[in-house]
């Protein structure tokens, strides 16, 4: 059992700044019973590794009770572990043993919405209850009988179904659902529900948990409309007009003063898609104590053509690399970044930003780690993203699982849209890509399961595994090991100035750290073909020394197919 005194670590002020997390799927990193889904106690079993890789924090997605309407990010009991991944005995020792190991654990909280069968919820739909105001409740809109087809309140889709709005029939109106009629949105305007939501982050705080992970945090203050049960047109792209509402920072810092966040240390990024720069400076400033830091969404929607993620197109590097410079001087001063190419939602790294052939593979999986790990921020690896795991062969829509790729499937078929282009949208983009179970090795199911994985796994778990990748010093592993290792000991990776280099160039991703007269330069190829090194456009290389590079060497004034080199120049005299 935990016994707090021994285990808890201690939790400096700003910890966070020199910390790399590593976010856990539970449903697909290891299971331990043999029932094809991945648990708690797999997640024991697996510490040694994640020691041995050099985290310093895990995020886990969430594990709580839920009816797994997707996959967990729909709670029906905050206080409980969902019996599919183990008990809350489980979630102490998972918690008692991380720490031992000098790991933090910090929790996914998704309170934008509950399930639908969370027992608020429940008691809501009784029009007379006390929790009524709790959830958006309204009537059909005028002229509309109440659950005719046309007759929701406004005609805004869900993230993952055809309207935001589901009706129920007891109490003959609607409540509203932004992702599924499963999550219906908390009404954060009622003091009652943020008070319910502050005792129970109080009590993971209490349990030891070192911090929180904010699912949708900036949608939690609806528009005005909204608010005041008038109809809301949102139109295309409804999420993100539905972010950074007019109450935001006021429930952030009020979440962050009823909890204690700050005076306790913890760890706490907002997941804010639609978020801006600004809204970012403001969300992460430490005098305003509010967040420590947020996932912006920008950089990875670059690569669509308009507001839907579906809708495909290039990503040439310039904009790839400006974006992400344009969020290092615009958290420069107050505020902070985090960094990351993918998660549970995202396609795998290597396969979007870097090429997963097997020719290119582990160097342009290691030059993309370089690039992000360089950055100033707080890195998250998704797991399976420290030795390379690429997208699946997912070519036909029986291969998918995932509600949102089934509802977008369904939805663009029956519009028009050809099933190639649905298809390839969905190779490209959907969700199952990066919920593959973790190869461990390349055995049967990849040392995932005994049993029948709840979702197939990769086939090429045969030569991209764990188990290969920890026996050779040269892996991807070893990199992100080396990587993390650097920004541990180094301070002007934590903390040093980024600058941005040739900026219009189309495959070098080069910028220099600057902490007082130390200088770090960061040179990537960036693409499968070789590339001159422009001198003459940089600052002076002579004496300059090698810090950590993907190919041996480092003095050729050409760089290899998705080589990089990070560098230590000689401070000026
Ligand atoms: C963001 C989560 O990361 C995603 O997996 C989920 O579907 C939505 N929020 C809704 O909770």
């Amino acid at each position: 059992m935990n016994s707090p005194v021994e285990s808890t670590p201690s939790r400096p002020d700003q910890w966070w700044r020199s910390a790399v997390v590593y976010q856990i799927y539970p449903r697909s990193f290891q299971d331990s019973n043999g029932d094809g889904i991945g648990d708690l106690r797999g997640i024991i079993d697996r510490l040694d590794y994640l020691a041995e890789l050099g985290v310093d924090v895990l995020w886990l997605s969430p594990v709580y009770r839920s009816p797994q309407v997707d996959n967990g990010y729909d709670i029906s009991d905050y206080r409980d572990i969902d019996p599919l991944f183990g008990t809350l005995a489980d979630l102490d020792e998972l918690l008692a043993q991380a720490h031992r190991r000098g790991i933090k654990l910090v929790m996914d909280l998704v309170v934008n919405h509950t399930s639908d069968q969370h027992p608020w919820f429940i008691e809501s739909r009784d029009p007379g209850s006390a929790k009524r105001d709790w959830y958006f409740w309204r009537p059909a809109r005028p002229g509309g009988t109440a659950g005719a087809p046309g007759a929701e309140p406004d005609d805004n889709p869900a993230a993952f179904a055809p309207s935001a709005w589901t009706y129920d029939p007891t109490s003959g109106e609607y409540y509203l659902g932004i992702f599924s009629p499963g999550q219906p949105d908390l009404n954060w305007e009622n003091p009652d529900v943020r008070q319910a939501v502050y005792a129970m982050m109080r009590w993971w705080v209490d349990r030891g948990v070192d911090g929180f992970r904010m699912d949708v945090i900036n949608l939690i203050s609806k528009p005005a409309e909204l608010t005041t049960g008038n109809p809301l047109d949102l139109g295309q792209g409804s999420l993100r007009r539905v972010a950074n509402g007019p109450r935001l920072d006021e429930f952030l810092a009020e979440m962050n003063r009823e909890v204690g966040l700050d005076e306790h240390n913890l760890l706490t990024v907002g997941e804010m898609p639609g978020a801006t720069i600004e809204v970012a400076q403001r969300v992460t400033d430490p005098a305003r104590h509010e967040l420590n830091m947020v996932f912006t969404f920008e950089h990875v929607n670059l690569d669509q053509s308009s507001w839907s993620k579906w809708d495909l197109a290039d990503l040439p590097l310039p904009v790839l690399k400006g974006n992400l410079a344009q969020w290092q001087e615009g958290l420069a001063e107050a505020g902070w970044n985090s960094l990351y190419y993918d998660n549970h939602d995202q396609p795998r790294a290597v396969s979007r930003f870097g090429d997963d052939s097997p020719e290119h593979r582990v160097n342009s999986a290691k030059t993309l780690a370089t690039v992000l790990h360089l950055h100033k921020g707080t890195p998250y690896i998704y797991q399976g993203e420290e030795f390379g795991m690429t997208n699946a062969p997912l070519t036909e829509i029986g291969h998918y699982l995932d509600v949102e790729s089934l509802n977008y499937h369904a939805l663009a078929t029956a519009g028009g849209v050809a099933e190639e282009q649905v298809l390839r949208s969905l190779a490209a983009k959907g969700r199952d890509h990066a919920r593959t179970p973790v190869q461990w090795d390349d055995t049967d199911h990849a040392g995932f399961t005994t049993g029948t994985p709840w979702i197939p796994v990769n086939p090429n778990h045969r030569e991209i595994n764990a188990q290969s990748a920890r026996r050779d010093p040269d892996s991807v592993f070893g990199h992100f090991q080396r990587l993390i290792r650097l920004r541990h000991d180094d301070q002007t990776v934590r903390e040093g100035r980024f600058q941005l280099l040739l900026p219009d160039h189309q495959q070098l991703w080069a910028f220099t750290r600057t902490l007082g007269d130390d200088t770090l330069l960061v040179l990537a190829n960036c693409s499968s073909a070789p590339a001159e090194i422009p001198s003459e456009q940089l600052p002076a290389l002579d004496g300059a020394g090698v810090v950590l590079g993907t190919h041996p060497g480092g003095g050729e004034s050409r760089l290899a197919p998705w080589e990089s080199r990070i560098l230590r120049l000689q401070p000026s005299s």
